[in-house]
């Protein structure tokens, strides 16, 4: 029996810092108001060479450090995330490049901010079912690039970011004990990100023009959302105890999604629960969807709340809408790395960018050298598009 413990962690948040000050000058809010209704102070936003595949990256190179474990034996990489900077190729793959990590699979995962805990599930699944050994799990989100920054319900409350763990096999007992996925596809209308993909077909006309106007911001139903997140935060919390047979009182902490602190504060109290148990860090970085519990979980950690042998709680909720949690028992000591340590750990991924460039070259030249893939010139004559020079078969000209 194989067990999926937590070995790495690790959290990047951009730089540049945006005040609620900043946004009440340009709509009409107050920095009082954000703080009385959400809890939420600041919230980074990404620089415009930063994608959410480098957030994720960042957090993932920190995260293996922290594990001790060389990129080039990772074996999964798996990154929730509702801003990927393409549908395909997947963040995961991009982050799998920036790593070098040779030997993994990659995928995106899509669950909104739900997305990190069943990302986490999934890849706890790999491990004790013997079909991956080892695997980096990220959420890593750019929000401030999908936001209507004229909407005052909705850009006060997101940031950019990410964080990572480290997942490894062990025949020891611990790690990720159980998880519950939930969903609920009718309150979809609730938090809405439309996909860019509306382009019509012109070679079949108007009715193949896609469907209206979409915009490619988030929408939300604020009450509504608000009411769902309290009701399954002390739901799932419940139902993923039951699963790893154990009581409320085993948990020593719980990372919920950092959304709002007036949602925590109430599922605490349907709890029954003092919201110290509830690790809160929302203040300084925003609602940064997929990639909260993970940035919350190093902030934990750095402030000295995790220790061997405790019972962790992750619950995330979000759009979907979707919800999941995950307890994990703690099982790890952070070891002292030393800030040259970490810079001397940086070198391999230059290399990595190196080896990913000289893949691309290798590929330019293979095309330049071996021309057309099609075998032989009268193979290709005979397929030319316009049909003409073919021989026989369907089309073939009469001579
Ligand atoms: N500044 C000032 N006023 C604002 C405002 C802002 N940023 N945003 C909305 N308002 C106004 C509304 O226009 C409304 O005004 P009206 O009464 O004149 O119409 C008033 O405040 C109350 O709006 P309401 O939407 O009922 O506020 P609320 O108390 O529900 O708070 C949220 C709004 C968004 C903070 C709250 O609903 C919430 O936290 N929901 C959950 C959001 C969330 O966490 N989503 C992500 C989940 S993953």
């Amino acid at each position: 029996m194989k067990y999926a413990h937590i070995i790495g962690w690790g959290k990047y948040l951009p730089q540049r810092v945006l005040t609620n000050q900043e946004i009440s000058k340009t709509v009409d809010t107050t920095h009082e108001w954000i703080v009385a209704r959400t809890g939420i102070h600041e919230r980074r936003i990404a620089g415009t060479r930063e994608t959410t595949a480098t957030l994720a990256f960042e957090a993932a190179a920190r995260a293996l450090f922290v594990a001790g474990l060389h990129p080039s034996d990772v074996e999964l990489i798996i990154v929730a995330t509702s801003t990927p900077e393409s549908i395909f190729p997947a963040t995961a793959c991009q982050v799998q490049d920036y790593l070098g990590a040779t030997r993994a699979g990659a995928f995106d995962l899509s669950a909104a901010c739900s997305g990190f805990v069943y990302a986490l599930s999934m890849a706890s699944n790999a491990i004790t079912s013997g079909a991956a050994q080892n695997a980096v799990v990220i959420g890593a989100e750019t929000m401030s690039r999908v936001l209507d920054w004229q909407d005052r319900g909705t850009c006060i409350l997101f940031g950019d970011g990410a964080g990572a763990v480290v997942l490894e096999g062990s025949s020891i007992p611990g790690g990720v004990l159980a998880s519950t996925l939930r969903s609920d596809g009718s309150g979809g209308d609730l938090l809405r990100l439309p996909a860019v993909y509306h382009n019509p077909v012109p070679i079949l006309g108007g009715e193949f023009s896609q469907n209206g106007h979409h915009k490619n911001t988030i929408s939300m139903k604020g009450r509504q959302v608000f009411r769902f997140a309290t009701n399954v935060i002390s739901d799932s919390v419940q139902d993923v105890l039951r699963d790893a047979q154990l009581s409320i009182d085993d948990v020593d902490l719980i990372i919920p999604h950092q959304a709002n602190v007036r949602i925590i504060e109430t599922a605490a109290k349907r709890l029954k629960l003092p919201v110290e148990r509830f690790f809160i860090n929302v203040a300084r970085t925003g609602n940064t969807s997929a990639a909260s519990i993970p940035i919350a979980l190093c902030d934990a950690v750095d402030a000295g709340l995790l220790h061997p042998d405790d019972n962790v709680v992750f619950v995330g909720f979000g759009g979907g809408l979707s919800w999941a949690a995950s307890v994990v028992k703690w099982d790890v000591t952070p070891p002292d790395l030393s800030l040259p340590d970490r810079e001397w750990g940086r070198v391999r991924y230059v290399l990595a960018r190196g080896r990913s460039r000289l893949r691309q070259l290798g590929r330019h030249v293979a095309s330049f050298v071996e021309g057309s893939p099609t075998p032989d010139a009268r193979l290709r004559e005979r397929i030319r598009p316009d049909g003409r020079g073919r021989t026989h078969g369907r089309g073939a000209k009469k001579r």
